[in-house]
């Protein structure tokens, strides 16, 4: 979808908002369930990238699970329509609440991350007489070259059991008798592009998946995580991504067993491209070296930029103007990290133009807050 196009569209309403593009979600949802059920693997949308709720509907009409991590958002999946066959629940530090709703629900499985919760849960699941279906997380040690921040797969990481604990492990699943294990979870990390640190994971994979068949446990479920990227520097070239390469590395190098079955937890692959912030230029600050754009969005409507020094791709959507100039991109709040983007080309840019903040839809909306008592942002949709 061209924005630009949209632009008298897109004038009807107040800045800042996110902008959801539902034709791209769907023909995004289409490519992903055509590949996963070449080889029926089961993917569970991350609720983390993107809970708003004409989203997760479009998801949930595509027949995919839920992962969650938080009571909230198990609560959330419910209420929205997923099935809690379909619902995982991830996260280091679920609480007792947390963990007695899920409970409660029936969630197919809890990704465990550590010995004394896999404790917690068999005592709560005690509780309520049930016995609570459990995935160990395991920390593979696998690097996936991606942001320190969202690196999750490395034994510095503070997720997951990591392998010089699995003795210890296997002694005490012997003592709980309100958990059944009935699979092995993994998650390196997120916005990966190069996909071989996928192929290692495989790798990885496959020797634990062997050893806790060699220690008696013959597990149904291999969860693989997410953490497929997506490219924020062509977004419009790439709007869906490779979603077959990445399945075929799987299918390529992961060894399953027949009674095993392998499942995902996409988030960012799936929201990241249909969503955009769309903001208003305030005011222009011409300087000796540095030209400012000052948006009506800042930190508070897209974190990502300040948090990450992650790159989003930036669009005047009204200027005519042919001359191309630099800009330093930057929000209102008053943090010097609050700036979408250094020495961004623009065409020369004038208060009240409409930009467009690109690629927003993972890990936007949700990341947003009400720091300085800023409103609530809005969105509206495209379809
Ligand atoms: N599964 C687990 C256990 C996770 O921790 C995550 C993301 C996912 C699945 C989904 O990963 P995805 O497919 O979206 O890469 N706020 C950061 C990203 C944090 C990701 C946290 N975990 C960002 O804006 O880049």
């Amino acid at each position: 979808m061209v924005l630009k196009e949209k632009l008298p569209q897109l004038l009807a309403h107040k800045t800042p908002y996110y902008l959801y593009d539902l034709t791209l979600l769907k023909n995004t949802l289409i490519a992903l369930t055509t590949e996963s059920k070449k080889y029926n693997y089961h993917v569970h949308y991350a609720f983390k990238a993107n809970t708003n709720v004409k989203i997760i509907q479009l998801i949930k009409a595509a027949n995919l699970g839920a992962d969650c991590v938080s009571g909230n958002e198990i609560k959330h999946a419910i209420d929205n329509g997923f099935d809690a066959s379909k619902i995982v629940f991830a996260g280091v530090g679920k609480n007792d609440d947390e963990i007695l709703f899920a409970l409660q629900q029936n969630i197919f499985c809890f990704n465990c991350e550590s010995i004394q919760e896999l404790q917690v849960i068999d005592e709560l699941a005690l509780s309520l007489n049930k016995k609570a279906s459990v995935a160990l997380r395991i920390n593979p040690n696998v690097d996936a070259h991606t942001h320190k921040y969202i690196t999750t797969g490395l034994e510095e990481n503070k997720f997951g059991i990591n392998p010089y604990e699995f003795e210890t492990v296997i002694a005490q699943l012997k003592t709980l008798h309100n958990i059944t294990l009935i699979g092995l979870h993994f998650h390196i990390g997120s916005q990966i592009t190069n996909l071989s640190p996928f192929k290692k994971l495989c790798l990885r994979v496959n020797e634990i998946n062997n050893y806790f068949l060699r220690k008696g446990f013959d597990l149904p479920i291999i969860n693989v995580g997410g953490g497929l990227g997506i490219d924020y520097k062509n977004p419009t070239a790439n709007a869906i991504v490779n979603f077959e390469a990445y399945f075929k590395v799987f299918h390529k190098f992961i060894e399953l067993r027949k009674n095993q079955e392998l499942h995902f937890e996409l988030g960012r692959a799936i929201v990241a491209q249909c969503g955009n912030l769309i903001s208003k230029v305030l005011y222009i600050k011409n300087g000796i070296n540095t030209n400012f754009a000052i948006l009506d969005a800042g930190m508070t409507e897209l974190l990502r930029p300040a948090l990450y020094q992650a790159y989003h791709k930036i669009e005047n959507l009204s200027s005519t103007n042919t001359q191309q100039l630099k800009y330093d991109v930057v929000g209102p709040i008053c943090e010097s990290s609050d700036c979408f983007g250094k020495a961004v080309e623009l065409p020369t840019t004038n208060r009240g133009d409409i930009i467009a903040i690109l690629s927003a839809g993972a890990y936007g909306e949700v990341m947003s807050s009400n720091y300085n008592l800023r409103n609530t942002v809005k969105s509206y949709y495209l379809d």
